[in-house]
């Protein structure tokens, strides 16, 4: 763990307080990145979070660099390098972290062309990228087929065939691969109600259309099952796209890749998961299964996991903005973040209860139930209900923890509100903005491009007025009327 620069052997039982504080309110998944200063206040790699919110302003994005090398590295230590990795673009898609996901040997899984491009800005090579989606435009697949992606996923047999007819168009043949949707049942996990892939019983069907297909190179299969809660629904679903392969095989159609998409698990709150190294003997459970079908083609395996990569890496920053009584025992606290555009997935998984923390006061004992309130006028914007929490009041700092994932790329603009900034803390400490505010211009840039109601210059006058620095006019102020002398 990183040692908080700021421990000073002056402050009496500092130690013991900090691991009160530590126990009290750190979760272990964030041990090695966070601890607590002094004065009881949060240290991200050691660096206090109040001077993070004093240089970005809040609410701001704190995404931990060593926490997501890690991961990346314990996912290639578990499967090896037989096994292809690829990062799900889609969870964070921040230019540093494709970057990051580049320099430790991870591929990328792209869910669109914009997500393409932003491989190729990170410098991936266009057959590093694979591009798995449940419908592209013929506009699309001329941009995937240009680049030349490694792969294009056909989600449905409608799908398939207009991969197949775009291609013909194009006069080329598309690396293609089969969505499957293996209908599996295990204990509480299904996939039978997935809107991913090609039901089990048309799989054959879609084999045999793209294997005829002089326009498709039919290259194998992939599967996305949603949320795994255990290696077993991996295995199950291993099992049955083997068989498939081998079907393949008897129809002397060549398989050569299989990707079992993502999924892995990644918690929040008090959720369970099970770590990925429970996952250290599939490679040779999947060898196993080959085998034992008779399957002699090599196939090679590729995972994407997303979340489990970046999720415990982010930390949210908010300030408390007010704090209302609305029961002796129950407060409704607001932060100057909010669901929308904030963390909304608190809003999209509402049976999930995000940490929210008192990042200032960790020395502080939890006394009642708060409700934290998001910034924008709706109603259903609570970030977190019931959590017990210290007293807080207006300008104490909030960190809402586990947001490295679905966060950022899914914060929206609502009430006409800036999405925040993304800071990344590198293990020494340093800080580095890996992303900056919105502006207003580029927020209504679609409407003023085709309304044309407001010229640059009108825009630009608001924009100046909002920026104007208050504390500069006060400050005026003040010494004119000689109130503000000496300060
Ligand atoms: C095709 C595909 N691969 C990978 C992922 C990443 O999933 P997770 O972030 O749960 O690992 C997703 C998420 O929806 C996906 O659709």
């Amino acid at each position: 763990m990183t040692a908080s620069p700021v421990e000073h052997s002056h402050v009496p039982h500092f130690s013991r307080r900090r691991r009160l504080a530590e126990n009290r309110y750190i979760r272990d998944r964030w041990r090695d990145f966070l601890s607590v200063d002094h004065r009881g206040m949060m240290t991200i790699e050691g660096v206090p979070v109040d001077r993070i919110v004093k240089k970005y302003s809040t609410p701001v994005y704190v995404m931990v660099e060593s926490k997501i090398r890690r991961n990346f590295r314990r996912f290639k230590k578990v499967f090896g390098d037989k096994i292809k990795l690829q990062y799900a673009v889609k969870c964070n898609s921040n230019l540093q972290i494709l970057r990051m996901a580049r320099e430790e040997g991870f591929e990328l899984d792209c869910s669109s062309v914009g997500e393409i491009i932003l491989g190729l800005l990170a410098d991936f090579k266009p057959r590093q990228l694979s591009y798995t989606n449940l419908y592209k435009t013929e506009q699309d697949l001329h941009f995937a087929v240009k680049m030349g992606v490694q792969s294009i996923t056909a989600d449905s047999i409608e799908d398939l065939w207009h991969i197949a007819e775009t291609a013909k168009k194009l006069r080329t043949q598309v690396r293609t691969v089969i969505r499957v949707n293996p209908m599996i049942e295990i204990r509480n996990y299904s996939t039978k109600g997935n809107k991913y892939g090609i039901p089990l019983k048309q799989v054959m069907e879609a084999v045999e259309i793209a294997a005829k297909s002089p326009f498709v190179d039919f290259r194998g299969f992939h599967f996305m099952g949603g949320y795994i809660y255990s290696p077993w629904t991996l295995r199950s679903s291993a099992r049955v796209l083997v068989n498939i392969i081998r079907e393949c095989q008897d129809r002397k159609i060549p398989i050569k890749t299989l990707s079992l998409g993502g999924g892995f698990p990644a918690a929040i709150g008090d959720q369970s998961e099970f770590p990925v190294e429970d996952l250290t003997s599939f490679p040779k459970y999947f060898q196993r299964l080959l085998d034992r079908s008779g399957v002699t083609i090599p196939i090679q395996l590729i995972f994407e996991p997303g979340k489990s990569i970046v999720l415990h890496a982010g930390v949210g920053l908010m300030h408390v903005v007010a704090n209302k009584e609305i029961h002796h025992r129950n407060r409704m606290i607001i932060a100057d973040g909010s669901t929308y555009n904030f963390i909304p997935d608190a809003l999209v998984q509402s049976e999930v209860r995000y940490d929210i923390l008192p990042a200032s006061k960790m020395f502080s004992p939890r006394v009642h139930k708060v409700t934290v309130g998001g910034n924008t006028c709706d109603c259903w914007d609570l970030i977190t209900k019931g959590i017990e929490m210290p007293k807080l009041e207006a300008g104490d700092i909030l960190a809402g923890m586990d947001v490295g994932a679905y966060a950022q790329v899914l914060a929206n603009n609502f009430n006409t509100i800036k999405r925040a900034p993304v800071v990344l803390i590198h293990e020494n400490g340093t800080l580095k903005q890996i992303r900056r505010r919105d502006r207003y211009s580029e927020m209504f840039a679609p409407e003023l491009d085709v309304l044309k109601m407001a010229d640059p210059n009108e825009l630009e006058y608001y924009n100046n007025l909002y920026r104007v620095n208050i504390d500069k006019i006060w400050k005026g102020q003040g010494k004119k009327n000689g109130a503000a002398k000496g300060k």
